[in-house]
C-alpha cells in the first residue's frame, strides 16, 4: 500500500476533512439544509394537527387545551367555523403532507445530483493529479491501486458524503420531532430523552473504532484485490505460461474471505437498532405512559390526544435514531476513502517550472555535470557530460542498465537530475514550457505504447488534425502500410488493449509512423529495431539516416549497422559518457551488448 494514504485516519482532524470535502459547495449545502428543514417542519406540523383533530372529534364544543402546543393548535382550530372544523383540519393536513412530500422529493433529487457532481469532479481532479504527478513515482506504484483510488475510492467517499447528508436530514427530523414533543409534554419528553441519550452514548464509543477499522481493512483489500486482477490481466501471457492461475486465484479468494468476515460483523452491529426498532418503541412507549400516569398523575382519557401524538412521533423518532446510528457507522467506514481522495488531490505536480515557449533544438543539447541517484538505489549518473549536435546522428551505447533510457527521460523531462543542467541553445531546459518542449521531440521508446482503438486513431494520436494523405505518407515511410493494406478493415482495424493484436515489430513500426506524423524537431530512437526482422531493420536504418540529414537524431542501439552513420558515439558507463570513434565501437560493444 502506498505510504501517502491511510496514515491513521482516526488521528487526523475530521473538521479539516469536511472543510476540504465541501470547499466550493457551501451554497448548495445551505440550500439543501433549508429544504430539509422546511420538509421536516411540515412533517412536524402534520403530526401536531393530530391533537386538534382528535380534540374536535372527541369534544367538538371545547377549544382550550392544556399545554403550549394544545393551546396554539386550539387557537388555529378556533379560526375555522365549528361545522367545518374537522373537514378544515383534514384539508390542512393534506396540504401540509403534500408540501412535505414535495420537499422530500426535491431534497432526494438535489442530494443525488450534488453527490454525483462531487464524485465527477473528484475523479477528474484525481486523474489529472495522477497524470501530472512525478512520472517515476506514478510509474512505480501498482496500477491496480492507482485505478482503485481514482475510480473506487472516490465512489466510496462520495457514498460517505451522501450518507452524511442523509444523516443530517435525520438529525433535522429528530430535532423538529423532539421540539414538538417538548411543546406537548416537556417532562415526559425529557424522561425519554434521558433514557435514549444514555443508550446512545454507551454504544457510540464502542462502535466508532469498529467502523474505522472495518473501513481501513476494506480499503486495503480493495486495493490489493485490484492489483492482483489488473496484474494478472496485463501479464496474462506470463500467468498462463508459468501456470500460476491457481496461486493467483487463491490469493484473491483469501483477501475476499477477510473482507467477508469484516463485512458480516460490521453489518450485524450497524443494523442492531433498526432490527430492534419495535422492541425499542414498545419499551420507551410503555415507559412514557407509566411516567405520565404514575409520576405526573395525568388521567389516561385526558391524555389521549397527547398520547396519540407521542405514539405517532415515537415510531418516527425511533426509526430516525436507529437509522442515524447505523449511518454513523457507515459514514465512519468511508472516512479512509475520503482521506485517500484528499491526498490524491493534494499530490504535488511534477516540476513544470518555466514558461518560455520552446522553439527547437538549434544549438544542440548540452549535458553539464549531471548527477542522478534515485533514493535507495545505485547512482545512475555521476558527473555526466555530453553534447548532442543540432544536426546529424548521435549514437548512445552502453551496457544494459547503464542509464541510456534514463538519459532520454531527462531530455523530455520525465525525470529531473539531482544536480547539473541540460542546456539547449545555451538555456536551461527548465526555463521552457514542458509541453512545448515535448512537442518538439519524437521519441520512439523501447517499449512503444499503443492504445485501445483503431490503427488510424493510434496514428493520429499525436496530431489529430493531420490529413489522410499525411497519415498515409507517414504510414508508408514507416512500413506500416504494407501490413495494414492486407487487413480487411485497413486503417479502421481495432488494435485491442495496448495494441496486443499486432506483433512486436508491427507495433514498433506503427509507433514510428505516429512520431513521423507529428513531424518533431528532434528524433530519439531507443533500440528502434529490436523487434524487427533484418530486411525491415535495414529499411528503418535507411529512414533514420535520411531523417538525420534534416534533424538532430539520437539513437540508442547496440547494432553496428544501425549506428554506422553516426557522427558521434557516446558510451555510457559507470555514470559517465565517454566519446568514442566509430572504428572503436564494434570492438567495445561485442562483449557488452545485452
Ligand atoms: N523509476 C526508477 N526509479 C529508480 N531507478 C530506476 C528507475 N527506472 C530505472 N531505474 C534504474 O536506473 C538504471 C538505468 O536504467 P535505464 O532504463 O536507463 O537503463 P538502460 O541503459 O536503458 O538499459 P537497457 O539497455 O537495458 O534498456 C537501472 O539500474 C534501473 O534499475
Ligand atoms: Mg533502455
Amino acid at each position: 500500500m502506498s505510504g501517502t494514504v491511510n496514515s491513521n485516519p482516526a488521528s487526523r482532524s475530521l473538521r479539516q476533512l469536511l472543510r476540504f470535502t465541501l470547499r466550493g459547495y457551501w451554497p448548495a449545502v445551505g440550500a439543501l439544509f433549508l429544504l430539509m428543514l422546511f420538509t421536516y417542519v411540515m412533517e412536524g406540523i402534520g403530526f401536531s394537527l393530530v391533537i386538534p383533530l382528535l380534540q374536535a372529534m372527541l369534544s367538538p364544543g371545547e377549544l382550550a387545551g392544556g399545554n403550549v402546543l394544545q393551546r396554539a393548535l386550539a387557537h388555529l382550530s378556533g379560526l375555522i367555523p365549528q361545522d367545518w372544523r374537522i373537514a378544515g383540519l383534514l384539508g390542512l393536513l393534506i396540504i401540509v403532507f403534500s408540501l412535505k412530500s414535495l420537499g422530500l422529493i426535491a431534497a432526494s433529487g438535489l442530494t443525488r445530483w450534488f453527490v454525483t457532481t462531487l464524485r465527477m469532479n473528484w475523479v477528474v481532479t484525481a486523474f489529472l493529479a495522477t497524470i501530472r504527478a512525478p512520472y517515476s513515482e506514478v510509474a512505480a506504484r501498482p496500477h491496480g491501486e492507482t485505478l482503485q483510488n481514482i475510480i473506487g475510492e472516490t465512489e466510496t467517499a462520495a457514498r460517505g458524503v451522501l450518507l452524511v447528508i442523509e444523516a443530517a436530514a435525520r438529525a433535522i427530523q429528530i430535532t423538529v420531532l423532539l421540539t414538538i414533543l417538548l411543546l406537548a409534554n416537556w417532562r415526559a419528553t425529557l424522561f425519554v430523552l434521558a433514557i435514549g441519550a444514555g443508550a446512545f452514548a454507551l454504544s457510540w464509543r464502542n462502535t466508532g473504532r469498529l467502523s474505522i477499522n472495518a473501513g481501513t481493512t476494506r480499503q486495503a483489500i480493495r486495493q490489493r484485490a485490484n492489483d492482483v486482477v489488473s496484474e494478472s490481466i496485463t501479464g496474462l501471457r506470463t500467468v498462463k505460461l508459468l501456470d500460476i492461475v491457481g496461486s493467483r486465484t487463491k490469493q484473491l479468494r483469501q483477501m475476499l474471505r477477510v473482507s467477508r468476515r469484516v463485512d458480516a460483523r460490521f453489518e450485524v452491529v450497524s443494523s442492531l437498532p433498526s432490527n430492534m426498532i419495535d422492541l425499542i418503541a414498545a419499551v420507551l412507549g410503555s415507559a412514557v405512559i407509566i411516567f405520565m400516569t404514575v409520576v405526573l398523575g395525568v388521567r389516561i382519557e385526558e391524555a389521549i390526544p397527547t398520547t396519540a401524538l407521542f405514539g405517532l412521533v415515537f415510531m418516527r423518532l425511533a426509526s430516525a435514531s436507529g437509522y442515524l446510528f447505523s449511518r454513523r457507522l457507515h459514514i465512519t467506514t468511508s472516512v479512509p476513502s475520503l482521506w485517500v481522495v484528499r491526498d490524491m488531490m493534494a499530490t504535488v505536480p511534477e516540476q513544470t517550472r518555466g514558461s518560455a515557449p520552446f522553439t527547437g533544438f538549434t544549438g544542440g543539447i548540452e549535458f553539464e555535470d549531471i548527477t542522478l541517484q534515485p533514493p535507495g538505489r545505485q547512482t545512475i549518473f555521476d558527473g555526466l557530460n555530453m553534447r548532442i549536435a543540432p544536426f546529424g546522428l548521435t549514437a548512445i551505447v552502453g551496457p544494459s542498465g547503464s542509464g541510456k533510457t534514463t538519459l532520454v527521460d531527462l531530455i523530455v523531462r520525465l525525470r529531473e537530475p539531482d544536480h547539473g543542467r541540460i542546456l539547449v541553445g545555451g538555456r536551461d531546459i527548465r526555463e521552457f514550457d514542458v509541453r512545448s518542449l515535448r512537442a518538439c521531440v519524437g521519441y520512439l521508446s523501447q517499449d512503444p505504447q499503443l492504445f485501445n482503438g483503431t490503427i488510424a486513431e493510434n496514428l493520429l494520436l499525436g496530431r489529430p488534425d493531420a490529413t489522410e494523405a499525411d497519415m498515409l505518407q507517414a504510414a508508408s515511410r514507416a512500413h506500416v502500410h504494407e501490413f495494414v493494406s492486407a487487413m480487411e478493415k485497413g486503417y479502421a482495424t481495432p488494435l485491442g488493449r495496448g495494441g496486443l493484436l499486432l506483433s512486436g515489430g508491427q507495433r514498433q513500426r506503427l509507433a514510428l509512423a505516429r512520431e513521423l506524423l507529428r513531424d518533431p524537431d528532434l528524433y530519439i530512437f531507443d533500440e528502434p529495431t529490436s523487434a524487427l526482422d533484418q530486411e525491415t531493420e535495414a529499411i528503418i536504418g535507411e529512414l533514420i539516416n535520411e531523417l538525420s540529414r534534416a534533424h538532430p537524431v539520437v539513437i540508442i542501439s547496440h547494432r553496428p549497422d544501425v549506428i554506422s552513420g553516426a557522427h558521434v558515439i557516446y558510451r555510457i558507463e559507470r555514470g559517465k559518457a565517454v566519446e568514442m570513434s566509430l572504428p572503436e565501437f564494434p570492438k567495445v560493444s561485442a562483449g557488452s551488448a545485452p
